[in-house]
C-alpha cells in the first residue's frame, strides 16, 4: 500500500520541470490528493535490520553506515560489503536466520533490496548536507540527536520506522523557529520559508 502511494506521488515528479506554483500545477497537485502512509506504520524489509543492536547497544556512529549525509543531498545506505566485513568475524550470531540470509545475498552477489521508508515527493527539494553541517559541524549537537530531529530515536528501533510527518507544515515550523535568518525574514519573501527554497 505504501509503495503504491509513494509511486503515485513520485508520478507527480514528471511535472517537476514546470513552475510548481504557476499555471495548472497547484490544482493538479491538490486534486491528486494522495497521502503517504501514516507516521509509525511498519514496512516489511528483506532482513529486519536491528538499529537498536548496532547504533544502540554497540554504539556505531550513524554516519559510519550512512556515509553521504554530511556531504550530499541523500544519506545513502551501507553496501552489503560493510555488513559482511564485520559479520564474517562474528561467530555469536552466524547461525541466526537473519545472518544466514545476509550471507545468501552475499554469495549470490545480490544487493539487499531495502525498501525506502522516508520519501518526499519529487517536487520538494531536500538536502541532508545543509542540515548536518549546521546541527553537527557548526552547533556540535551529537549525531544521534541531529538525525533524531527528523527520524526519531532510531538507535532504539528494532526495525527502522517513520515517526515524523515530513509534511510541509512540519518542515516550515522548524525553519521558522530555528534559522539563521529567522529574525529578519522567516515569513517574508526571500527568507527560508520562501516557496522556492523547498520547491524547484
Ligand atoms: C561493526 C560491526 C558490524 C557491522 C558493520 C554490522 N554488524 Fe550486524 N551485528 C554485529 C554484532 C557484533 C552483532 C551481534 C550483537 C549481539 O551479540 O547481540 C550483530 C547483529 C546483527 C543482527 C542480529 C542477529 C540476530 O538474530 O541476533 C542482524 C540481523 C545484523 N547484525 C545485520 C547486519 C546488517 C544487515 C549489516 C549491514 C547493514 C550489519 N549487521 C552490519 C556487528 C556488525
Ligand atoms: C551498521 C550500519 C548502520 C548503522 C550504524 C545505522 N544504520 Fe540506519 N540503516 C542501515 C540499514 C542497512 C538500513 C536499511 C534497512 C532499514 O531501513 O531498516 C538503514 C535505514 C535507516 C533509515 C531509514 C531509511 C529510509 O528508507 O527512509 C534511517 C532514517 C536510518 N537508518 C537512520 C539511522 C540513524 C539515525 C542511525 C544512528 C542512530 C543509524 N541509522 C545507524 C544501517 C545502519
Ligand atoms: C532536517 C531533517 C533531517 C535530518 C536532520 C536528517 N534527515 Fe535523513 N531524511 C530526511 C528526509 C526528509 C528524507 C527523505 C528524503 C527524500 O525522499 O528526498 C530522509 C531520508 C533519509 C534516509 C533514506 C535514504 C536517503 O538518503 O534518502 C536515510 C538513510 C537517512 N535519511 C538517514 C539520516 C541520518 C543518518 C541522519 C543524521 C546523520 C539524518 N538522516 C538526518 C530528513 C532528515
Ligand atoms: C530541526 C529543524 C529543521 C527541520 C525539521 C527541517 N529543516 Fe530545513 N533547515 C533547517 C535549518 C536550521 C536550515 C539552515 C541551514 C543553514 O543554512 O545553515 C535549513 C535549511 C534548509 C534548506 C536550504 C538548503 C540549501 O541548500 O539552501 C532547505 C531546502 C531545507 N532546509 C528544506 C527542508 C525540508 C524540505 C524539510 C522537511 C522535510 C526541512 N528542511 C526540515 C532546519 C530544519
Ligand atoms: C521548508 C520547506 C517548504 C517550504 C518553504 C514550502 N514548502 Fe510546500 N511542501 C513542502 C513539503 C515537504 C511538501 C510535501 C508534503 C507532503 O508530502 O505531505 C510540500 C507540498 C506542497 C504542495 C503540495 C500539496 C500538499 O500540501 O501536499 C504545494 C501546493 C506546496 N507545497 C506549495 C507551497 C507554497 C505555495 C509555498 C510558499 C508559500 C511552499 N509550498 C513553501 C515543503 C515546503
Amino acid at each position: 500500500m505504501l509503495r503504491f502511494a509513494l509511486r503515485g506521488r513520485k508520478g507527480l515528479g514528471a511535472h517537476k520541470s514546470r513552475p510548481l506554483l504557476g499555471g495548472l500545477m497547484l490544482p493538479a497537485i491538490l486534486a491528486a490528493g494522495i497521502s503517504l502512509a501514516a507516521a509509525g506504520s511498519k514496512i516489511e524489509q528483506p532482513i529486519e535490520f536491528p538499529h537498536d543492536v548496532h547504533a544502540g547497544k554497540m554504539g556505531i556512529n550513524c554516519m559510519y553506515c550512512h556515509t553521504y549525509a554530511r556531504r550530499s543531498a541523500v544519506s545513502g545506505l551501507p553496501p552489503l560489503q560493510k555488513c559482511i566485513g564485520c559479520h564474517e568475524h562474528i561467530d555469536s550470531v552466524k547461525d541466526k536466520p537473519r545472518i544466514k540470509k545476509l550471507f545468501e545475498y552475499w554469495e549470490a552477489k545480490r544487493p539487499i533490496p531495502w525498501k525506502k521508508i522516508h520519501s518526499l515527493p519529487d517536487f520538494v527539494r531536500f538536502d541532508h548536507e545543509r542540515h548536518i553541517q549546521r546541527f553537527y559541524f557548526q552547533q556540535g549537537q551529537p549525531v544521534q540527536e541531529v538525525c533524531a530531529h527528523c527520524h526519531g530515536d532510531v538507535k532504539t528501533m528494532t526495525v527502522a520506522e517513520k515517526v515524523t510527518p515530513l509534511t510541509m507544515g512540519w518542515c516550515v515550523s522548524c525553519h521558522e523557529q530555528d534559522h539563521p535568518e529567522n529574525a529578519v525574514s522567516a515569513k517574508t519573501a526571500n527568507g527560508p520559508n520562501d516557496c522556492s527554497y523547498c520547491h524547484k
